[in-house]
């Protein structure tokens, strides 16, 4: 067995969420519960007391809430452990969205106080998107909507039957409109346009559910402003909280990704000006991460931004890395260990940069996972060379972890793949499949993507995408002889 195939302590294979992860979304729920049935009961007792529900006293009322909303709340932590198990490994992102969730349903409670038809019937989804799958704005959204209606139908006299169906109607269909009839990159245009279309469809429901029952259409006028105010509220809410939620549990919207990978961020300022060979090396990573993660239906946003920030732990020491070095190279006056000790802790160093930064998690990992738990075998074999080869490799590692997501693989490919390309010679379709080819393999003996869920479909797509895309990524100069002389431009 070769040294670099030794098993190393950080490869562990676990897919398992972690311990008492069940346990801590189920507080999460519990918290939900109690925030939504206080309101609840606070709202029925100050705003519409005696209204009761089904003809049911106090009591009895408020003991079929606890049924309805522990029903609801099952659902959907059922929801979340069999298809979104993601979300166990991600607390922070499940806290959000059931804050999310929590904030939409208290607000309906509330606005049902002034008019039925104030119900946002589309905010959860607009508020889950820039955060999580569609799936979940969908579900969610849905979620919100029938607890509204409950909400409605223990708050509201019988000949309100029209809001109750509208708000689960609209629910559905808004829902779904909201959440799947734009692409998902979300600028600006995008929301304005979302909460427009939403709010159309929102008033063809109306109109639809009325003509279906031949309800009179005069209320459908009075209440035409209202649902108005609620798709305008919906935007303003929107604009206001997600970037709250967003400073609150320092989750990646799109829009903070894109923030992030701005080259006026802070951080990616201090790579362009104090390691402008590093800016380059990231910006060409990037280009490379952006097809890979598209290639595999990963976020290309998250892919540029891991990018952009994992190197920045090269800012404590510029001049050690080659691409900042014009001439001169330190490393040729000190011995391989200590230069080793320098390279390697880049990757540590740059996830406490980010910290003190406070970028998000998902983005600050990839710093100590884009070079696993590798071998520097540059050192590693000058200080064999120099010792009789009495070296312990494990001190030639870098400090670090395995990739524990897809994108962290990603980056871990396109990073050891631009700069390998970018010293080829000549390269070519051919060479560059050659090397990825083995590159790919190392790392899979190595251990390093067995705590990733990559398959080898999507590894061989990520080869195919880089093998596809590098021509256009690495323009060679083209010389143009012009004149006598010849110019080259
Ligand atoms: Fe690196
Ligand atoms: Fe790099």
């Amino acid at each position: 067995m070769r040294e670099a195939e030794k098993p190393n302590d950080n490869s562990a294979t676990s897919y398992e969420p972690p311990r008492g992860a069940y346990f801590w979304l189920a507080g999460i729920f519990a918290i939900v519960f109690a925030v939504i049935y206080i309101t609840l009961v606070l709202f029925v007792h100050f705003v519409s007391p005696g209204k009761g529900i089904f003809g049911m006293n106090d009591t009895e009322a408020y003991t079929l809430y606890v049924f309805v909303f522990a029903f609801f709340l099952v659902a959907l932590y059922v929801y979340m452990v069999v298809s979104r198990k993601e979300l166990l490994f991600s607390l922070k992102r499940a806290g959000a969205l059931m804050a999310i969730f929590t904030f939409v349903v208290v607000v309906n409670i509330v606005v049902v106080a002034f008019n039925p038809y104030l119900i946002c019937v589309a905010l959860t989804s607009m508020l889950v998107l820039p955060f999580s799958k569609r799936s979940d704005a969908f579900v969610l959204n849905a979620f919100s909507c029938w607890i509204s209606s409950f909400v409605l139908i223990a708050t509201l006299d019988y000949s309100q039957f029209p809001a109750v169906a509208f708000t689960l109607l609209a629910g559905m269909i808004c829902g779904a409109v909201a959440t799947y009839s734009f692409p998902s990159d979300m600028t600006r245009a995008v929301s304005v346009l979302r909460s427009f279309v939403t709010g159309v469809v929102t008033l063809l429901v109306y109109g639809v559910l009325l003509s279906t029952y031949k309800l009179d259409f005069k209320p459908f006028f009075d209440n035409v402003m209202y649902i108005g105010f609620s798709v305008a509220g919906e935007l303003l809410l929107t604009a206001v909280i997600e970037p709250i939620i967003e400073w609150i549990f320092n989750l990646t919207s799109d829009y903070k990704l894109m923030e992030l990978t701005n080259h006026k961020a802070p951080l990616i300022r201090r790579l362009s000006t104090e390691a402008p060979g590093t800016f380059n090396h990231c910006l060409a990573v990037a280009n490379f991460a952006e097809i890979c993660a598209d290639a595999i239906g990963e976020d290309t946003y998250l892919a540029r931004a891991c990018a952009y920030y994992h190197d920045v732990g090269k800012l404590n020491n510029v001049e050690y890395f080659t691409e900042n070095q014009a001439g001169y190279n330190p490393h040729d006056e000190i011995l391989p260990e200590v230069s080793a000790e320098i390279i390697r802790k880049h990757t540590v160093d740059g996830y406490e940069l980010c910290k003190k930064y406070r970028i998000p998690e998902e983005v600050a990992r990839v710093t100590i996972e884009h070079h696993g738990t590798l071998p520097i075998m540059y050192f590693f074999n000058k200080a064999k060379s120099l010792t009789d080869g009495d070296v312990d490799m494990d001190e030639y590692r870098y400090y670090g972890e395995i990739p524990t997501g897809k994108i962290g693989a990603i980056i871990m490919i396109c990073d050891s793949a631009e700069a390998a390309i970018r010293a080829m010679d000549n390269p070519t379709g051919e060479k560059v499949d050659k090397l990825l080819r083995g590159m790919i393999d190392e790392r899979l003996k190595l251990g390093q993507f067995d705590n990733c869920e990559i398959t080898m479909k999507d590894l061989t797509a990520i080869r195919e995408a880089i093998v596809g895309a590098f021509g256009g990524l690495f323009h060679k100069r083209i010389k143009y002889n012009i004149g006598r002389g010849g110019i080259n431009v």
